[in-house]
């Protein structure tokens, strides 16, 4: 039997099976670091209160360090019996400082304001940790786009042929769904940055603790919550970190799908290395996308992480209900996720091999050059409306002989239009094509050149 944070009022202790269920300790231990480092804050707090001299400081102090170092070697860990992390912590700040002096700590402050402070330092840290992955992610993407600065793909729409892009325009799209999913984690790190340590259980500290020193103590640039039931009983940073993750997730998906297309037969545009593919128990030819499989299937259980917070946090009544301790699993789990996923996905990406031979050879297929013949018309003065008719008169003469546009002849155009002269073959050609899309964001090489400078001055900064 632990030595619980509660039992005065009780007669007779909890049942095993109550234990079982309440316990959190085996998933809440992680935050042991933070909640040490909230009790040396604390403790200072209650020193300026007055609450513990300065000798009882300083071997507060020292016992939260020994303890801080035995958590660190892993010679000191919760169990079953302890509940959850606070109480074990406590229990070891006791078996370090006596009943006396350890049991003075938890004075002015309850579970419910340290977890609610220790989980958005916990969170706040793994955000940091997961944009430094998704940079490393996007350097990868960002070199793949410049080792390859005129190679030509089939940009698709429908999954079908649209128009021919720069496969580096391509790559840099990815590159800002990242930015912004980075730039979102900055943003709610800045909004989480509030401390609700000295909220107590909920309606804050008859003791005079300054919760405004402890949140500068602990990191938390914007102060303490101007709010203390808001401080313990809201989530809402949690249900943002688990958004932000998933989309992150997803963002991921898209691009792992790309790459299991690509790497089809079918497609060939890219292989991957050896070191980031795998092989078939049965069938030795294989080599599969398994890490891109993988992006995929996890942007699933991201989602889920969120949805299921969610569900946890509709309806909930002010301030704290026990319900909230299914909030840490969730979003524990998309940072597990994402930190095993990124540095794998990033690894598939930097070692792709591009075939920009088999790209550049697909890119005019499909007649994705028609929007050319329709601009063109419209460059000589042609309404679009007729214009986009006369290049669909081109693609059906195509289809029935079984040709490409530019294999059309010159009398074969001035049939369909008298406007189709013979200039018309002048875009009827990749690079032209992509030359003509010069404007701001668009796929001409000038233009990525310029997408790619800014994205690479807004990585140095990020
Ligand atoms: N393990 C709890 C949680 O995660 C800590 C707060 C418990 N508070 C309480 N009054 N039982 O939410």
């Amino acid at each position: 039997q632990g030595a619980k944070l509660w039992g005065g009022r009780f007669a007779d202790g909890p049942s095993a099976a109550l234990e079982r269920l309440s316990a959190s300790v085996h998933f809440d231990f992680r935050l042991a670091p933070y909640d040490i480092a909230g009790s040396r804050a604390h403790a200072r707090a209650l020193y300026r209160a007055e609450l513990l001299t300065a000798d009882e400081l300083d071997r507060m102090i020292a016992g939260l360090d020994s303890l801080e170092a035995d958590v660190a070697a892993g010679d000191f860990t919760g169990t079953i019996a302890d509940e959850d992390v606070h109480t074990a912590l406590e229990r070891g700040l006791v078996e370090r400082l006596g009943a006396e002096l350890g049991g003075k700590l938890r004075a002015g402050r309850s579970r419910n304001d340290q977890i609610a402070t220790l989980f958005r330092m916990y969170l706040r840290d793994h955000a940091r940790i997961i944009g430094g992955l998704i940079a490393d992610l996007q350097d990868a993407l960002v070199g793949l786009a410049e080792s390859h600065p005129d190679a030509a793909m089939p940009g698709r729409t429908h999954l079908q042929h649209a128009q021919p892009v720069l496969f580096a325009h391509h790559m840099l799209a990815h590159v800002q769904s990242l930015s912004r999913d980075a730039e979102r984690l900055r943003q709610w790190d800045a909004r989480t940055a509030v401390s609700p340590y000295g909220s107590g259980a909920l309606a804050g500290s008859s003791l005079g603790l300054d919760p405004e020193a402890v949140a500068r103590d602990l990191g938390f640039e914007h102060g303490s919550v101007g709010n203390s039931i808001d401080g313990t009983a809201s989530r809402d940073f949690v249900a943002e970190f688990a958004f932000v993750t998933a989309m992150i997730g997803v963002n991921l998906s898209r691009i792992a799908e790309e790459v299991i297309i690509w790497n089809t037969k079918e497609f060939s545009f890219v292989t991957l290395h050896d070191a980031f593919s795998t092989g078939s128990s049965i069938m030795p030819q294989k080599k599969n996308p398994d890490i891109a499989e993988l992006a995929r299937g996890k942007s699933g259980r991201l989602i889920g992480n969120l949805t299921g917070l969610m569900a946890t946090l509709k309806a909930l009544p002010l301030a704290y209900n026990r319900d909230l301790q299914e909030d840490k699993e969730p979003v524990f789990d998309s940072c597990d996720q994402l930190e095993v996923l990124l540095p794998a996905f990033t690894g598939m990406m930097a070692t792709l091999t591009v075939h920009t031979e088999r790209m550049a050879e697909l890119a005019p297929a499909g007649f994705s050059l028609a929007t050319d013949i329709a601009e063109w018309l419209v460059r000589q003065g042609v309404p679009f409306r007729v214009a986009h008719e006369v290049a669909g008169e081109c693609v059906k003469a195509c289809e029935a002989e079984g040709i490409e546009l530019h294999e059309l002849t010159d009398e074969q155009f001035g049939k369909i239009s008298p406007h189709l002269t013979p200039e018309v073959r002048g875009v009827l050609d990749v690079p032209g094509a992509l030359a003509s899309r010069s404007g701001r964001g668009g796929t001409a090489p000038s233009a990525v050149a310029v997408q790619l400078a800014e994205v690479k001055a807004d990585l140095a900064v990020q």
